[in-house]
C-alpha cells in the first residue's frame, strides 16, 4: 500500500483540478476517477510492480493537469455591456466588473465604444489628441499601439471620432471591425468588457460580433421594459448572420430601489421577459449609490473610493454571479 500511497502524492503535485473552470473539473474529475480505479485493481492483482505500467499511469495524470492548465490559459470571454436605452449604467457597470475582475487577479481588458468616452474619462485614460478604438477600427493602427493602462484596468479608449462610424463604416464585412481589432491582443487577457453605446448602432454590432457574451444593464421602469423585444430582436439577427455563438448572460436591473412597489411589480414582469429571451434576471440588483457618481466625477477607482458603498457590495456579489454563468 506505500507504494499506492506514494503515488497518489506524486500525482496531486501541481494539482489542476480545484483552479479549473468548472466544465474542466467534471472531465478531470472523471479521468482521475478512472485512473484511480486502475491504479487500485492493478495494485491488487500485483501489477503495480511493474514500473513502466505505474510511469504510464502517472504520465496521464499530469498530461491532463498540464491540458487543462493549457485550456485556462486560453480562457478568454468577451462581454458586451448594451441597452440601446441611455443612463441604465452601462459604463458603470462596466467599470465595477473590471475593477472587480482585475481584483480577483483575472487579466481583463476594457473596450470604451462609446463616443462618448464616458468610461475612458472616469479610468482616467487620455483622450484629447490620442489615437483610439477609432484608428484601430479604421487599421490604421494595431490595438497594442493605442493600449493605455490605468488603476482601474488596461483600456482600448474611445473619443468622440466614433460617433461617425455609422455613415463612415460601410464596406462589405463592417461588423467584423472591432473582432479583428482586438485579434492581436486578446489572448493576454482573460475577460474583455466593451462599453457599448445607448443606441443599436453599427458599434453596438460590432460588439455583439465579437463577444462570447451580452450583459444588459437595466432600470426598473416600463420604459426599459419596451426596448427590450427591439434589443432581443437585433441579438437575433447577429446571431444569425455574424455570430452564432453568442448569448445574453443576463438582464442586470441598477438604480434599485428595493421600498419602491413600482420597481418590484416590474422586476416581476422582467422575470417574464428573460425566459422569452432565453436568459435570466440576475438575483443580485444593484442599489442606488452616490458614491459611484463622486468617484467617476473624480475619476477615482470606484473600488477603493465607493468601497463600502451598497452599489459596490451588490456589485461584487453580482460578478461571482456573472462568473458562474459564464464557467457552467
Ligand atoms: N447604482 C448607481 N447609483 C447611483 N448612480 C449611478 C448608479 N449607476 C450609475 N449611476 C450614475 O448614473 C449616471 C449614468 O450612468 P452610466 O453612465 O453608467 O449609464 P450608461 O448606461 O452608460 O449611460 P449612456 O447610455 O449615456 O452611456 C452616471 O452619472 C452614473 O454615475
Ligand atoms: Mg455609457
Amino acid at each position: 500500500m506505500k507504494l499506492y500511497n506514494f503515488f497518489e502524492k506524486t500525482a496531486n503535485l501541481g494539482d489542476a483540478k480545484f483552479s479549473a473552470p468548472k466544465k474542466y473539473k467534471k472531465q478531470l474529475e472523471k479521468i482521475y476517477f478512472i485512473l484511480d480505479f486502475l491504479v487500485i485493481n492493478m495494485y491488487n492483482i500485483r501489477m503495480l510492480h511493474n514500473i513502466r505500467i505505474l510511469r504510464i499511469i502517472l504520465n496521464i495524470r499530469i498530461f491532463s493537469n498540464i491540458s487543462i492548465f493549457i485550456k485556462r490559459c486560453t480562457f478568454l470571454k468577451i462581454i458586451a455591456i448594451a441597452n440601446q436605452k441611455g443612463g441604465v449604467s452601462k459604463t458603470t457597470t462596466t467599470q465595477a466588473a473590471a475593477e472587480i475582475l482585475n481584483g480577483k487577479g483575472k487579466r481583463t481588458l476594457l473596450v470604451d465604444l462609446d463616443p462618448q468616452s464616458n468610461l475612458s474619462f472616469a479610468v482616467g485614460a487620455k483622450i484629447e489628441n490620442e489615437l483610439t478604438i477609432y484608428n484601430v477600427m479604421r487599421g490604421e493602427e494595431k490595438a497594442e499601439n493605442i493600449l493605455q493602462k490605468t488603476p482601474s484596468s488596461d483600456i482600448l479608449p474611445a473619443n468622440i471620432l466614433l460617433s461617425g462610424a455609422d455613415i463612415e463604416f460601410t464596406a462589405t464585412g463592417r461588423e467584423y471591425l472591432l473582432k479583428e481589432a482586438i485579434s492581436d491582443i486578446k489572448q493576454k487577457y482573460e475577460y474583455i468588457i466593451i462599453d457599448c453605446p445607448p443606441s443599436l448602432s453599427i458599434l453596438t454590432i460590432n460588439s455583439f460580433t465579437a463577444s462570447d457574451y451580452i450583459l444588459v444593464p437595466s432600470l426598473a421602469d416600463v420604459f426599459s421594459l419596451q426596448g427590450m423585444s427591439q434589443l432581443n430582436t437585433t441579438v437575433q439577427s447577429v446571431k444569425r448572420y455574424c455570430n452564432q455563438s453568442l448569448k445574453i448572460a443576463g438582464i442586470l436591473l441598477t438604480k434599485f430601489t428595493q421600498r419602491n412597489i413600482i420597481s418590484q411589480n416590474i422586476k416581476e414582469t422582467f422575470d417574464g421577459i428573460t425566459q422569452q429571451m432565453n436568459t435570466k434576471l440576475f438575483n443580485t440588483c444593484i442599489r442606488n449609490s452616490i458614491a459611484l457618481q463622486e468617484a467617476q466625477l473624480q475619476q477615482k477607482s470606484l473600488l477603493e473610493y465607493a468601497a463600502n458603498s451598497n452599489a459596490m457590495e451588490d456589485y461584487i456579489n453580482f460578478v461571482s454571479e456573472l462568473e458562474e454563468i459564464i464557467n457552467e
